[in-house]
């Protein structure tokens, strides 16, 4: 694509200034090579990430600084400072050492939201070797599956994690998880609470056996810059979770740029990030962006309205956050508890809020900013995937000036071409909603699919040859703001969370009584999206209250507690195109009471007679 060598050209003065902001143990000489799909960013240069987080801040300046301000649902409370983070990383990477971790090998996380999880996921990467984390709220099936996927040889986890008051054991899930596995050699396990966890000898072993209680010093490996950083599962279209990979100084760069250029973090930000570790947020603003720029943070363990629904705003008012950034799914919660909860507290030291994962409903979006923001803050609206490793568009500082839209996340990052285009690839014409692409590489994008090669170049690079693909669907208004509406391929966001349709279908279906199912998400007031079962039973067995329960039950154990449906629909038959695929959005227009006449049919084969009378079918045969 001779267009795109050109574009990419341009802006490769823009990555070199970005990119040479970074602590190099070699510094670069060649910003990009693009041999698409796969971009090599400042390829020649070494370095480490941990290095590049922590002993930048540690060994100068902010040596003393709080990294960290720690705190659960009980009020308990830990501060870190760089130095202290340092040795946390530094004893956990010496442990990890000695468990044969190296270059090359994959460990995977599953912890609660707690310091140790950070200073793990640093400590892998000091030593060359590339995380896998994996949320707190997936189930044992979901984890054995990354686990395999991955096949690590080293797990670390804790006894357990704390939420809404409940314990969850984490080490038993992992121990289910790794019943049969072939790979799996050591389980590292951080004592949280006094509490019991069953330990198998010479396989696990607590962090306070191993880890040492001197202070030992690892040397941060240097590695090549496209030395994947971690990976992280994201749903698709396909039954299985992708492992998206993340190399090392393209990603780091482009974190750091766009956590400045958009929330203007510096050294007297208070910064919290509401994230869990588990999701690309997780990674890119609480750890590896904020860490570069030696930020001082939040971390909350546990959830937004425990013990009451005033708990985050009293945080925000104890330690003087400035930048805050959460989800439009929490802060809709939020609203429905009444502004009585908000009002307690002074929120005065607030100086910009960010959202992320779904679209900002304008209600939403104007709640923030009045009633949380109290009229002074711009709200940053970042649209990102876990793929494209940081935000693509959101207002920039020196966009602050002009006016936001409510619901629109502005305009691309300096750098960043966006494209909306119809189903051929041609652009669409101002208000018209089409597919978002992406027409040059960046550096905070994913390197590939992890030992999928193949899949990555079709998922993302076919659709339209040449342009990244995002799987979304946009709107351009006259003025060139930028709104996003949703995705336009089968993946729903439930409260912020990716989860394929195929891949809820995938458990449905094992399930003995049932002979085929369809997933879809239908509008809902607080998680946006909700999940919605539509199954067909086996021949002659009528369905009851008991094989409803047993496919949620089947979800939240295979997947995880998050994807809970809302509702399972058994029917006879489901509507499908002439060429087979099931018509969702029908679906979805019967659950939500709509009229066939508001099923978009964008994509859709099939005539709206046809459309119509399934539709009529649909809703009569619902057993
Ligand atoms: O549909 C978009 C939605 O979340 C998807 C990416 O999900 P994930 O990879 O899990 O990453 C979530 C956190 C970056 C996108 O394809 N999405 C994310 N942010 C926004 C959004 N939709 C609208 N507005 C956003 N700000």
């Amino acid at each position: 694509m001779i267009a795109n060598i050109k574009q990419v050209s341009m802006y490769e003065n823009l990555w070199r200034e970005q990119g040479k902001k970074l602590p190099w143990f070699k510094p670069f000489t060649r910003v990009l090579d693009w041999q698409e799909p796969v971009a090599a960013w400042f390829g020649d240069g070494e370095i480490n990430a941990s290095y590049a987080c922590v002993d930048v801040h540690a060994l100068g300046e902010r040596k003393n600084k709080i990294a960290f301000y720690w705190e659960d649902e009980k009020g308990n409370s830990l501060s870190w400072t760089y130095l202290k983070l340092y040795q946390e990383v530094n004893r956990i990477s010496d442990v990890l050492k000695r468990f044969g971790v190296k270059q090359g090998d994959v460990v995977v996380i599953y912890m609660p939201m707690v310091l140790e999880a950070i200073a793990t996921m640093l400590a892998v990467v000091r030593l060359g070797a590339t995380h896998t984390v994996v949320f707190s709220g997936f189930s044992s099936q979901a984890l054995k599956d990354r686990i395999d996927d991955t096949k690590a040889r080293v797990v670390v986890t804790a006894d357990m994690g704390l939420r809404r008051g409940k314990v969850i054991k984490l080490k038993d899930i992992v121990d289910a998880a790794i019943v049969d596995s072939p790979t799996v050699q050591t389980v590292l396990v951080l004592e949280r609470t006094q509490g019991s966890c069953t330990m198998k000898a010479g396989r696990d072993h607590f962090f306070h056996d191993v880890v040492s209680r001197e202070d030992v010093y690892v040397a941060p490996l240097p590695v090549v810059s496209t030395n994947p950083l971690f990976v992280l599962y994201t749903s698709g279209t396909t039954g299985q979770p992708k492992g998206i990979v993340h190399g090392t100084g393209g990603y780091l760069t482009y974190a750091r740029s766009a956590l400045t250029w958009t929330f203007g973090l510096n050294d007297e930000s208070i910064y919290w990030c509401t994230a869990d570790l588990g999701w690309i947020t997780g990674h890119s603003c609480v750890v590896y962006g904020p860490l570069q720029l030696g930020v001082s943070q939040i971390i909350y363990e546990g959830s937004p309205d425990f013990p009451h629904p005033g708990r985050w705003w009293e945080l925000i008012e104890k330690y003087k956050v400035t930048a805050f950034y959460t989800s439009p799914t929490v802060l809709r919660m939020f609203m429905r508890f009444g502004i009585e909860w908000v009002q307690r507290h002074n929120l005065s030291s607030l100086q910009v809020l960010g959202s992320v994962g779904e679209v900002i409903n304008p209600q939403v979006w104007k709640w923030y900013h009045e009633v949380i923001g109290q009229g002074r803050c711009p709200i940053v609206d970042t649209w990102w995937q876990t793929e494209t490793g940081c935000f693509m568009i959101a207002p920039t500082l020196d966009r602050e000036e002009m006016s936001l839209k409510p619901g629109s996340a502005t305009f691309p990052l300096p750098g960043i071409e966006p494209e909306i285009v119809d189903v051929h690839g041609k652009p669409v014409p101002f208000g018209t909603k089409g597919f978002l692409v992406i027409k040059t590489p960046w550096p905070g994008m994913s390197l590939g699919v992890f030992g999928d090669s193949e899949r990555f170049k079709q998922v993302y690079w076919s659709k339209f040859p040449g342009w990244y693909y995002t799987g979304d669907y946009a709107m351009r208004d006259k003025e060139g703001y930028f709104w996003l509406l949703g995705r336009a391929d089968e993946v729903l966001n439930i409260a912020g969370h990716r989860i394929g349709t195929a891949e809820v279908e995938s458990v449905v279906v094992a399930i003995d009584e049932i002979a085929e199912a369809a997933a879809i998400g239908v509008f809902d007031e607080l998680k946006g999206e909700a999940l919605v079962i539509f199954a067909i039973p086996r021949q002659g067995l009528q369905p009851g209250e008991e094989l409803k329960i047993k496919v949620v039950q089947s979800v939240r154990e295979h997947i995880g507690a998050f994807v809970t449906p809302r509702g399972v629909y058994f029917v006879e038959k489901l509507p499908k195109t002439r060429s087979g695929k099931i018509m969702r959005r029908l679906l979805k227009a019967v659950v939500e009471g709509n009229q066939v006449g508001d099923v978009s049919t964008l994509e859709d084969e099939a005539s709206m007679d046809e459309v119509r009378s399934s539709f009529n079918e649909l809703k009569a045969a619902i057993l």
